[in-house]
């Protein structure tokens, strides 16, 4: 696929070539200014354009427009509504308009602007591209299941190809915030709960969507989307799960929980971009929190892209966080916000950076603040190649959604898929079977989550039509929708219950809902996605009594949770014959789901974030810290006895399920693990590799996700139990034995110990290893001298 879009992307540089190489009005007396040599380095060009620049063309850089803004309803562009932006939204249009739109505001920035900068188009792409017809991924707390970096890679290299064909530039994606906190509406956008996944999955999206640079770009340039990392540092584990809300922690928990993730991502992915967030950590607003964005980003760390308010952050220090005066445009949020290190303003409320002329001349804001952020912004244009390439190509159709994109897609969703319980019942068999009996809200619709297209949720194969498919004639299929999502309407359960009655099994599907990118403004009813938090995990409506009213025919019966966020019901998890839990899937989720239940594929799934046994358990991430954690649970029987305990009186902390669980069809045996070393100096630098092997031993052919989970035994600090430190996908062929080289990164080991600094303590890590991080199979001890 590499290759022969490559080709195509060549073939159209050329036809361009004469319009990309478009000398800017200014520029036409001066024969050849060092910024638009493509020969000359980066960082000279930035220093040679930055010099012509005057304070208001190096304003409008630190700003960003919206295509939607400037049209007038014609779908014309409205030319007194344009102005030099430095990052322009390119989305929510359909995608023929887009193209031409992109085309117009670019040959604008370029043809009739003195210095002729363009600028850099902006979409969304969590898991595809914001288009309807674009290829649409699984959600990323799906895609996290997959625990296979190289498939999120692939997937990234999709999203990247594809918007990049229409002329985007910038990615706003990957999403690092943790699933901590999962009444938080949307972790359905990240990783999941654990800080190490987050980086490995993040680090392979950077990789992938950013790619290598466009035909044409001079040899400087060195990729061809920027990813914009984000939410930039420590959102989404609020105050109870509420959107916006601050976030409590110290140094410690930024250093240790919340920034590996980024770091990983954006200094090892090479990101160019990075986001900030809405929330206050520790009480400082994200968008002014110069510790995180320049003292640790910076000159820690050495990143030298930009930064960007999330939509609306510099105003809502003013009128959510007040930290400046929220009745007039106040100066202090812009000088704030820059000085901390946020380069440029995003659309979406009244912009604050329109202040920075009148503050720099007022002698308010350093000039070599602002001239710093231009350089950050102008710095990325030359790595994209922006001057040399600013245009999409001309056949973008022939790039989106093309078959080897689709087989990724599918590929992709099949392995986000886990299968959670199963007391043999799956996989089932379409030749045995004569009825199959395909019940709730979910199986006859698609649930995409957030960062999805209007007009998204008619496109796709629903769970009804990919089991449909799949059984052909054999089966006859009893469809039920047997209730609403949002509704304790029960007058459907005949209907299904019946269908259950007569068939050989029932599949149930139930679970939350999301909304369409616009839609998800327009206060309609959802469950998951941004800015719809919930107070409870457990099923909204008549659908945990729709399972209940199922199970009680005595038809063997499979729940399939499709969900943004874990489901916390304890009575489905002891009750029914098997459980598959299927995040958010993207466009081929039915498919891939009847492949699943059917045997077709072996599920390798394991789960990205834990799922409490009730909402009022939290949290219930895995890696909690020691300490604090003495389990003597009560419980409430069937029978309606109440048995006390303590800890909780009526009830346990311990999750229904852990982080890293996911059943196969096949067995896996563990049969050695080995660490290249057993004793390190705190000097060492190779990374410690773990060598598993393992024996598929059952009768399928699967892919089994080896994990290794640390336990630092004594520390200065206290430490989480365990936490996740390497993994590899494995592929095994029934009856076969595999060997897999784990490394692990020593940085990984370090503490941010009693003294404020990262450090290789003396002392004893216990390394185990397994299918799980609740039952691993092995543990063996390195040593640190
Ligand atoms: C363009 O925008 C300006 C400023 O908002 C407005 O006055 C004008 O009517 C618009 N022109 C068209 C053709 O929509
Ligand atoms: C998406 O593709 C379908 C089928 O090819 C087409 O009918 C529809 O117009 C397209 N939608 C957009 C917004 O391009
Ligand atoms: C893009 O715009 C330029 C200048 O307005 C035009 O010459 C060119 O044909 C357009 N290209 C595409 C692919 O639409
Ligand atoms: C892209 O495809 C759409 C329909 O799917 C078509 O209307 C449009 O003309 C195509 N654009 C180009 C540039 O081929
Ligand atoms: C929820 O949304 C659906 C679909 O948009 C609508 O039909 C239904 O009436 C809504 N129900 C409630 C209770 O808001
Ligand atoms: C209720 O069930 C529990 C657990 O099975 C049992 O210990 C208890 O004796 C039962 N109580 C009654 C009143 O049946
Ligand atoms: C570690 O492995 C040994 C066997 O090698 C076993 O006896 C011990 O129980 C394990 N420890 C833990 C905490 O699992």
């Amino acid at each position: 696929m590499l290759v022969t879009s490559a080709i195509k992307l060549f073939a159209c540089a050329i036809a361009l070539s004469s319009l990309a190489s478009a000398v800017p009005v200014e520029n036409r007396d001066d024969d050849s200014p060092t910024y638009l040599d493509p020969s000359a380095e980066v960082e000279d060009r930035v220093e040679d354009l930055l010099g012509r620049m005057t304070l208001e063309e190096k304003m409008y850089q630190l700003m960003q427009g919206d295509i939607q803004k400037m049209l007038g309803d014609d779908m014309q562009l409205n030319s007194t509504l344009l102005k030099p932006w430095g990052a322009t939204f390119a989305a929510n249009i359909d995608r023929e308009p887009l193209a031409r739109l992109i085309n117009e505001t670019q040959s604008w920035m370029i043809n009739d602007n003195r210095l002729g900068i363009p600028t850099i188009m902006q979409s969304e792409g969590i898991h595809g591209w914001l288009d309807v017809n674009a290829t649409m991924f699984p959600s990323a707390i799906g895609m996290a299941c997959t625990f296979n970096p190289d498939l999120v890679r692939e997937m990234a290299d999709v999203v990247g190809t594809e918007a990049n064909s229409i002329g985007v530039h910038n990615i706003f994606a990957p999403v690092l915030d943790l699933a901590r906190e999962p009444r938080f509406g949307r972790i359905e956008e990240g990783y999941g709960e654990d800080t190490y996944l987050t980086g490995e999955m993040g680090k392979a999206y950077v990789e992938g969507v950013q790619g290598k640079a466009r035909p044409g770009s001079p040899k400087t340039a060195k990729h061809r989307v920027a990813a914009m990392v984000k939410h930039f540092a420590g959102f989404g584990s609020s105050l109870g799960g509420l959107n916006l809300a601050p976030v409590v922690g110290g140094e410690r928990d930024m250093r240790t929980i919340y920034l590996p993730s980024f770091k990983r991502t954006i200094m090892d992915g090479g990101a160019l971009s990075i986001m900030n967030a809405y929330h206050a950590y520790d009480g400082v607003p994200s968008a002014i929190d110069r510790h995180v964005l320049t003292e640790i980003l910076r000159e820690e760390w050495g990143f030298e892209g930009f930064v960007e308010s999330d939509s609306g952050a510099i105003a809502n220090l003013c009128d959510l966080h007040f930290v400046c005066d929220s009745s007039f445009l106040d100066p202090q949020a812009a000088i704030k916000a820059l000085t901390a290190g946020t380069d440029m303003e995003m659309g979406g409320r009244p912009m604050h950076y329109q202040n920075i002329v009148e503050q720099v001349e007022k002698g308010n804001l350093d000039l070599s603040i602002v001239n710093e952020a231009v350089r950050r912004t102008l710095r990325v244009k030359f790595l994209l190649g922006l001057f040399e390439v600013p245009y999409g190509i001309a056949d973008y159709n022939s790039t989106i959604h093309t078959e080897e994109h689709v087989k990724i897609e599918l590929q992709m969703e099949e392995e986000a898929i886990v299968l959670l319980e199963n007391d043999g019942i799956l996989p089932l068999n379409e030749k045995k079977l004569d009825s199959i009996a395909v019940i709730g809200p979910q199986a006859g619709v698609m649930q995409y989550g957030d960062y999805v297209p209007h007009g998204m949720f008619e496109r796709g194969v629903t769970p009804l039509q990919g089991i449909t498919e799949l059984v052909g004639d054999e089966v006859d299929v009893r469809y039920a929708e047997g209730c609403k999502l949002w509704s304790l309407d029960e007058s459907g359960f005949k209907t299904a219950v019946k269908a259950a009655k007569r068939s050989d099994v029932a599949v149930v599907m139930v679970g939350t809902w999301s909304r369409d990118q616009v839609e998800l403004w327009q206060n309609v009813n959802a469950t998951t996605g941004e800015h719809i938090d919930q107070n409870d995990l457990a099923l909204v409506g008549a659908q945990l009594n729709l399972v209940k009213a199922v199970q009680a025919t005595g038809t063997p019966t499979v729940v399939v949770y499709v969900t943004g966020k874990p489901i916390a019901e304890p009575w489905i998890k002891y009750n029914v014959n098997a459980i598959i839990n299927a995040f958010y899937p993207g466009e081929n989720g039915g498919t891939a789901l009847a492949n699943i239940l059917f045997g077709k594929v072996n599920p390798s799934g394991k789960l990205s974030v834990s799922f409490p046994t009730y909402v009022g358990s939290l949290p219930a991430y895995y890696n909690f810290p020691k300490s604090g954690r003495p389990i003597s649970p009560g419980m409430i029987h069937a029978n309606g006895t109440l048995q006390f305990g303590q800890q909780y009186v009526l009830g346990t902390p311990e999750p229904l399920w852990y982080f890293g669980h996911g059943l196969s069809y096949t067995t896996f045996e563990y049969k050695s693990v080995k660490l290249s070393k057993t004793e390190i100096t705190q000097d060492e630098k190779d990374d410690i590799i773990v060598t598993v092997t393992v024996k598929n031993s059952g009768d399928y052919d699967g892919k089994e996700v080896v994990q290794v989970y640390v336990d630092d035994v004594i520390a200065s600090v206290v430490v989480p139990n365990k936490a996740l430190k390497g993994f590899a996908k494995v592929d095994i062929a029934a009856g076969e034995t595999a060997t897999v080289d784990i490394p692990i990164r020593l940085e990984e080991l370090e503490v941010w110990d009693i003294n404020n600094k990262f450090t290789l303590e003396k002392g004893d890590f216990v390394f185990y290893v397994g299918g799980s991080y609740a039952e691993p199979s092995f543990n063996t001890t390195l040593t640190v001298v």
